[in-house]
């Protein structure tokens, strides 16, 4: 693959990449996928390094971001915002000027968007949105690569999101659905509608790609659906709602039931986690055959692997 066009270049949301780059990062990393199940050992980050800011917990995109650069001979260092300057001592201005001068790029996990946009703004380096309160880039070039190992090109299938459907995760499917061609359905109660203002920036890719983009408060739009997918009711930092959200998200328990709803046998159950069981999903739905999370979760490293080998090589 020519990764000219992504040299140098930052992932802060896919409302920056169009489909074609978005379908190149999706085959990199297949062969990404490959190279691994061959066990076929590269240095491809031989000499580089990587800033791995975190501002929240996480599981999956730290060992991502980690074991996809150290094994191929780069050197990750996890910078937690406990023991940096950044948000104490420093401006995020500041922060980025000086890791921009001793690392090759950065990952930031967060709070706000505009720090990470700060952070490419000022590091001068390739800047990885890890997950802000507004977007999950990185999980969802995963999910739409589970959801292609099962069915094949995405364009013209249709992805339920079912919950808090104002949150990072549904926002960023709702971006990359549009791009792609995937007609995509939130189903949340009416106070948790993403944001107008999203949806209009999704109209013209949607218009391109012929992607269908519905909003609804019924459960029962899961209808013909060939993904349903669910998060946790209050995300990271939202955690004084979580009685208020209980009430509210209760009737969008993703389960057996609503798996029938959709009316197709091979309908697939797909969760960016960490899930709490029994509460957005039922327990025998997540541990049964229709899950796909734990696919999803190891596509998270080599969806990473693609994107840092396309923008650092
Ligand atoms: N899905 C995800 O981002 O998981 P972590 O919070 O464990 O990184
Ligand atoms: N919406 C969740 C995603 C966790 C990966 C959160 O922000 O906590």
């Amino acid at each position: 693959m020519d990764t000219t066009r992504f040299r140098g270049r930052s992932l802060l949301t896919w409302l920056d990449y169009d489909p074609g780059e978005i379908r190149e990062l999706l085959e990199l990393s297949k062969k990404v996928k490959e190279e691994s199940r061959a066990g076929k050992i590269n240095r491809r980050f031989t000499g580089k390094t990587l800033a791995l800011v975190f501002e929240k917990r996480s599981t999956r995109t730290r060992c991502a971001f980690e074991t996809a650069f150290g094994e191929e001979g780069g050197h990750p260092v996890f910078l937690s915002t406990a023991d940096i300057q950044l948000g104490a001592k420093e401006s995020v201005e500041d922060t980025a000027r000086v890791l921009g001068r001793m690392f090759s790029a950065v990952q930031f996990r967060g709070f706000k968007q505009s720090t990470v946009e700060t952070l490419a703004g000022y590091s001068g380096v390739p800047v990885y949105n890890g997950l802000t309160d507004s977007f999950h880039p990185t999980q969802v070039l995963a999910d739409i690569m589970t959801l292609e190992e099962n069915f094949g090109p995405c364009k013209g299938k249709k992805l339920c999101f079912v919950g808090d459907g104002r949150n990072n995760v549904a926002r960023s499917l709702l971006v990359i659905s549009a791009k792609l061609g995937l007609h995509f359905t939130v189903i949340t109660p009416p106070s948790l509608n993403p944001d107008p203002g999203l949806i209009e920036l999704c109209r013209a890719p949607a218009a391109e790609s012929g992607a269908r983009i519905l909003v609804s408060a019924d459960p029962a739009a899961v209808e013909g659906a060939d993904a349903l997918y669910t998060d946790v009711w209050t995300s990271m930092g939202e955690e004084d709602k979580r009685a208020e959200r209980r009430a509210l998200l209760e009737p969008y328990q993703v389960n057996r039931a609503l798996m029938e709803k959709t009316g197709k046998g091979e309908t697939i159950f797909l969760h960016c986690l960490p899930a709490i069981k029994g509460e957005e999903v039922s327990a025998e739905l997540i541990d049964g055959p229709a899950s796909r999370v734990w696919d999803e979760a190891e596509n998270r490293k080599h969806t990473i692997k693609a994107i840092m080998l396309a923008t650092l090589s």
